[in-house]
């Protein structure tokens, strides 16, 4: 029997596949997993796969590459010979990377079936590479796993050919089953000692590679109200290194920069802060699983998760400093009383996706 390949590249999709890659074992369906190579710091990569419990990758790659061009042509290259050496029956790719594109464009040039986890979100700014990679993956996929009726209605919108299912999305079972186990292990509250802080992540590149947005933000975290920890991308901190203000923002005010962050001690302070402020597209959705609840200040001009903000949980606050201070001190005030359901499912999508494959795959 031919296996199912899952394909991970970066820290999300390797959060988002664990439930997937858990329900294919489960399901006794063969798979092969696989790491293009996209991150490769043990912090941004292999630190997921050892704390979520995660086979080692069957075959993994390590690139580093300075253009999105080079990257994507990269991953597509070895994807290719990967591919033609396993004939897998279907690719998993989740999300909207580089590496999900160039594992789609693989597949599909080799006459192998795609199936996109998180299909059909959309932002409508075209300024971001994730809206060009979601865009070509879901017109070449067979099998879309839509997390939402959105975007089921946006893969509908657009024409797309292969079958929609809607599913939720994986990153709630991913909270649900790792953060009892978070709780047990962490020890970030050792470090983390503030009795309130705020959570806050940036690494958009329409963010931080634009040097005025991201000295608003370390302005704006610096004179927050509150001390904001921030668990730094490696795309950030190299950003300020080459603007060379990365020494002296560090010990600015109230912002606590920290290291890129394990899942279980990222999961722990989310649950333990008063607001989540943030351009990450993962976390606006994980600040709505039961467990969390949390809400979330979107540090953007827009979001592909209209359902976090339609559900009360998320605030497109915008990119200015005295917008993001604004929203700070009005969410501090306001203690909103949050849904106890999120949008994005019950925490059994991969479930659902494992059962959608084993019907259209016939296993
Ligand atoms: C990528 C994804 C983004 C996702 C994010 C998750 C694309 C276009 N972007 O953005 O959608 O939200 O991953 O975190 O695919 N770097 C390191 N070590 C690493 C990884 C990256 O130092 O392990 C630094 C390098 O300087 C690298 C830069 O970060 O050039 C950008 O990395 P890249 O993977 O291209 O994009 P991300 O910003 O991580
Ligand atoms: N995350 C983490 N440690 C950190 C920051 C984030 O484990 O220091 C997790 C977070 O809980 C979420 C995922 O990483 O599941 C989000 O990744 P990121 O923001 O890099 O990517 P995006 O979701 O924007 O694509």
């Amino acid at each position: 029997m031919k296996p199912v390949m899952v394909v991970v590249g970066t820290r999300p999709e390797i959060i988002k596949m664990a439930p997937v890659v858990r329900a294919l074992r489960k399901s006794k369906i063969p798979s092969i997993f696989v790491h293009c190579g996209q991150h490769y710091d043990y912090n941004m990569s292999q630190q997921f796969i050892e704390e979520l419990e995660l086979p080692m990758p069957d075959y993994g790659y390590r690139l580093k590459a300075y253009s999105q061009g080079v990257q994507t042509a990269r991953i597509i290259i070895h994807m290719e010979k990967l591919l033609k050496n396993t004939s897998p029956a279907l690719v998993l790719v989740e999300g909207d990377t580089n590496g999900v594109l160039a594992t789609t464009l693989a597949a599909v040039k080799l006459g192998i079936p795609v199936g996109h986890v998180e299909a059909g979100l959309r932002s409508f700014d075209l300024r971001m590479p994730e809206e060009h990679n979601r865009r070509l993956t879901d017109h070449m996929s067979t099998y879309l796993f839509a997390p939402t009726k959105t975007a089921e209605n946006n893969l509908k919108k657009e024409n797309v050919w292969g079958k929609i299912y809607i599913t939720g999305n994986t990153v709630i079972d991913a909270v649900v089953q790792h953060l009892p186990m978070a709780e047990r292990k962490s020890k970030i509250l050792e470090t983390v000692r503030f009795k309130k802080f705020a959570l806050a992540t940036a690494h958009r590149a329409e963010n931080v590679d634009d040097f005025n947005v991201l000295k608003n933000f370390m302005e704006a975290f610096a004179e927050a109200p509150i001390p904001v920890v921030y668990p730094m991308h490696p795309r950030t901190k190299k950003r300020l290194q080459q603007n060379k203000i990365y020494a002296k923002i560090k010990k600015k005010g109230n912002l606590y920069i920290l290291p890129p962050l394990g899942y279980l001690d990222f999961l722990v302070l989310m649950k333990k802060c008063e607001m989540i402020v943030t351009d990450s597209g993962g976390i606006q959705e994980e600040a709505t699983a039961p467990p969390i609840r949390k809400p979330v200040l979107v540090i953007r001009l827009s979001t592909e998760r209209p359902e976090a903000v339609k559900a009360g949980f998320a605030t497109v606050v915008g990119v200015e400093k005295k917008q993001i201070l604004n929203a700070m001190i009005k969410t501090l005030k306001q203690r909103r009383e949050l849904p106890e359901k999120s949008p994005y499912g019950d925490g059994k999508a991969a479930e659902k996706i494992v059962q959608i494959i084993r019907e259209e795959i016939g296993f």
